[in-house]
């Protein structure tokens, strides 16, 4: 048995503890700072159960000591279990906090299947030690990620003065890269956003969409507050008490009923009659069509529309 054990089984587990406590327990115990949003994120994901109401807040100790049993290490023996004892754990970037690994243009879309970029970072520059002992890549090199997802190795690269083309077969991923590396021209990017503006605001005058949306989340907002009650439907989840999909699909079918009522009260056009509608005519419409990405680091590359997967 580890000290660690030992030590969380000694602790009294009935206490309670408030937000403020609870960061200051847990900063104790994990040698990391946790704020009190760092805990309000942990109740509002359902990590840890919220007990009272807002304002007086409090949180049981054995939750925070479950929660915390999967850090100090307990990965890491975990996955060398798993893996076998030579896995570089350094490379796990574990320490970072989620705010670190989505710095930058990295945190415009929270796209779940993105490299860590201090990860890409770690293979392109020029640092060696004993586990990459040799540099492969130099400024002004050119780097192909044939899977880029939503462009951290591009944007990586692109930071480290390389050049960098990237490949993806979502058509939305590649929108995701393109926004993430493109180089703007601030007053067209001024301009387009006026453009847009005024249009949408046109549309929702000559439309019933803003009362139509109006009611639709008040109904949805009584509809989830019943079904969905955060954060005792996270909690619940976790916990293995509720089949998500299951339930999901069930309370899907009874909501239906509601939408499709105010769908015909507001006459809502669920779809564009054209395609020469407001995104169609927009920059990011084109980008839609683009899968393959040419990072203009040094304006050598240029985009590609309705390109496909072979580089002929
Ligand atoms: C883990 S993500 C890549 C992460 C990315 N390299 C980065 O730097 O963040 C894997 C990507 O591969 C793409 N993919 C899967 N099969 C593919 C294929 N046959 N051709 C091109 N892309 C593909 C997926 O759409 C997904 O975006």
């Amino acid at each position: 048995m580890s000290n660690l054990t030992i030590e969380l089984k000694m602790i009294a587990t009935d206490e309670l503890l408030t937000i403020k406590e609870a960061s200051e327990w847990a900063t104790k115990h994990t040698g990391k700072t946790v704020t009190t949003a760092n805990i309000s994120y942990l109740i509002q994901y359902g990590r840890i159960k919220k007990i009272g109401d807002n304002g007086s807040t409090q949180v049981s100790k054995q939750d925070l000591i479950n929660y915390y049993k999967s850090y100090n290490g307990h990965r890491e023996v975990s996955w060398k279990d798993q893996l076998g004892s030579d896995l570089n754990w350094a490379l796990s970037f574990d320490q970072y906090k989620e705010a670190e690994t989505t710095k930058h243009v990295h945190r415009l879309h929270p796209y779940k299947g993105k490299f860590i970029p201090q990860l890409v970072e770690y293979f392109l520059d020029s640092k060696t030690d004993k586990f990459k002992t040799e540099t492969y890549f130099k400024k002004g090199d050119i780097v192909l990620d044939p899977f880029s997802g939503s462009g951290t190795t591009m944007v990586q690269a692109c930071e480290l003065g390389m050049n960098a083309i990237g490949i993806d077969v979502s058509a939305f991923n590649a929108l995701i890269g393109n926004c993430k590396v493109t180089i703007y021209n601030l007053v067209d990017v001024q301009t387009e956003i006026s453009r847009i503006t005024k249009a949408l605001k046109e549309f929702l005058t000559n439309s019933h969409t803003l009362e139509f949306e109006e009611k639709l989340l008040r109904a949805l907002y009584e509809f989830n507050n019943e079904f969905f009650p955060v954060p005792e439907y996270k909690y619940k989840l976790r916990q293995g008490e509720i089949d998500e999909a299951q339930f999901g699909a069930e309370k899907e079918k009874e909501f239906l009923p509601s939408y499709n009522k105010l769908v015909k009260q507001y006459s809502i056009k669920l779809r564009q009659d054209k395609a020469d509608n407001l995104f169609g005519r927009s920059p990011a419409g084109r980008a839609f069509r683009y899968n393959l990405l040419f990072v203009p680091h040094k304006r050598i590359f240029t985009s590609i529309p309705n390109a496909n997967y072979s580089l002929n």
